[in-house]
Order: structure tokens, then C-alpha cells, then sequence
């Protein structure tokens, strides 16, 4: 019979002395939170780099790290807003799907943040694991971003619109066509408190067997 260990206190989980309450509320409070509710002002390279820097402790699968981020901020949000409008012209004007408002967005999206970070998914050259498993650990360091912008009151969203699917943006991103460029997240002070949301009951979507 398989014999499950309990530790005798659930606190002694992980023998740490971090506060469940409050990362259970963090966790709760973590919301997206969108440009036009931002307010136009600058957040701190520190706290920037130390979203990446929490990002990078993700899970890993043979700890091939595999993401890669380009950070945008100042004059190099106008760079962003110009290449990815003309990107997307581009390739939407030859399959002919072009559209015009998408257009002027993508030419003015980027400076309403205070920074936009490309995301993107290396492949390692050994391919040492699945190309799902490598996406899975990006959006892990997704989420450690997003959790620690919650912690410094920082709001910030994930965008997979724009050129996140054009093939034709990857090399701009330094990015190859083994790799994936999986998205970009807008991060700015935002005006207000983030807003609730919802959830449904875990328990329809889990099943435990216990015998
Ligand atoms: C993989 C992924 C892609 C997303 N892409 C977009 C997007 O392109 N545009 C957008 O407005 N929100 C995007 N979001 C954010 C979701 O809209 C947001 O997480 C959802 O509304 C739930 O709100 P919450 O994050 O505040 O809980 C994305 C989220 C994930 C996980």
C-alpha cells in the first residue's frame, strides 16, 4: 500500500518561515492590469530587473532556462512601436488582411507603458526537452513576474496580440525559427487598486483518488 508522509504540523511544510496568509492573498490579489490605467509614469528599472530576476527562478525542466527577454523603456519603446507596426504592415498587406486601426494601435500601444518586455522561448541546441515543456517554463517566469509586480504594487498585463504570431518579427526579438516568441508584457504604476475577479470552484476540476 502506498504510504503518503504527513508532517505532523502543515506549517513545517517546506521547514520555512514564510507567511502562507499573506502569499495566499498575494496570489489573490494578482490581477492584470491594462495601459489605460496606467499613469504615464515611470516605474524603477530596479523593480524591473527584479521581475526578471524572479522570473529566471521558474521551473526548468534539465535547467535549460530557456527564457529569453528584451525590455523596452524610454526612446526604445518608439523602436518597439515602429517595428512592429511596420511588421505587421507588412506581412498583413501581402496576405492581404491588412487594417488600418490595428495599425495606428500597434504605431502607439507601446508608450502608454513605462516598459514592454518581448518574451520569447530559446530552443536549446541538444533540444534536451519538448518544445511544450521549454513554453511551460516561460509561463512560469510569466507568472513570477506577474506576482512580483503584485508585491511591489507594480500593474502589468501579458499580450499575445500584435506580431506575437509573425514569424517575420522572431529576428528582431534576436530570436530563431527553432525559438518562439510567445508575447509581451506592458508594465506601469497604475492608477488605482487592481479590481477583483473570479474563479471558479477548484473542486470541478479536480479529482482525488485516494483509495
Ligand atoms: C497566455 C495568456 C495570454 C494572454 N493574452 C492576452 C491578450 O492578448 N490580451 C489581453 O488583453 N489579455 C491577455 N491575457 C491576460 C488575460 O486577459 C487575463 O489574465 C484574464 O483576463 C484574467 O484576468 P487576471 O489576470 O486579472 O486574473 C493573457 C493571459 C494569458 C495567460
Amino acid at each position: 500500500m502506498l504510504k503518503i508522509a504527513v508532517p505532523r504540523d502543515v506549517s513545517l511544510i517546506g521547514m520555512n518561515d514564510f507567511n502562507s496568509k499573506e502569499f495566499n492573498s498575494l496570489i489573490r490579489a494578482r490581477r492584470s492590469v491594462f495601459p489605460n490605467n496606467f499613469t504615464g509614469e515611470r516605474v524603477d528599472d530596479a523593480i524591473v530587473k527584479q521581475l526578471l530576476e524572479n522570473a529566471s527562478w521558474a521551473p526548468t525542466h534539465k535547467l535549460t532556462e530557456p527564457w529569453r527577454f528584451i525590455v523596452f523603456a524610454g526612446d526604445g519603446l518608439k523602436k518597439l512601436a515602429s517595428f512592429q507596426s511596420e511588421c505587421y504592415k507588412r506581412v498583413t498587406q501581402e496576405k492581404g488582411t491588412f487594417n488600418e486601426m490595428k495599425y495606428e494601435g500597434l504605431k502607439l500601444k507601446p508608450m502608454e507603458s513605462s516598459h514592454v518586455i518581448a518574451v520569447g522561448m530559446k530552443r536549446d541546441d541538444k533540444k534536451s526537452v519538448p518544445e511544450w515543456e521549454e513554453m511551460g517554463a516561460v509561463f512560469c517566469a510569466i507568472e513570477n513576474i506577474y506576482l512580483t509586480a503584485t508585491a511591489y504594487g507594480i500593474g502589468c498585463y501579458l499580450s499575445t496580440g500584435g506580431v506575437t504570431n509573425f514569424e517575420e518579427a522572431k529576428s528582431f526579438f534576436g530570436l530563431g525559427s527553432e525559438d518562439k516568441l510567445l508575447g509581451f508584457i506592458h508594465v506601469g504604476i497604475p492608477k488605482n487598486l487592481a479590481g477583483t475577479s473570479k474563479r471558479n470552484p477548484i473542486e470541478e476540476k479536480t479529482k482525488w483518488i485516494t483509495t
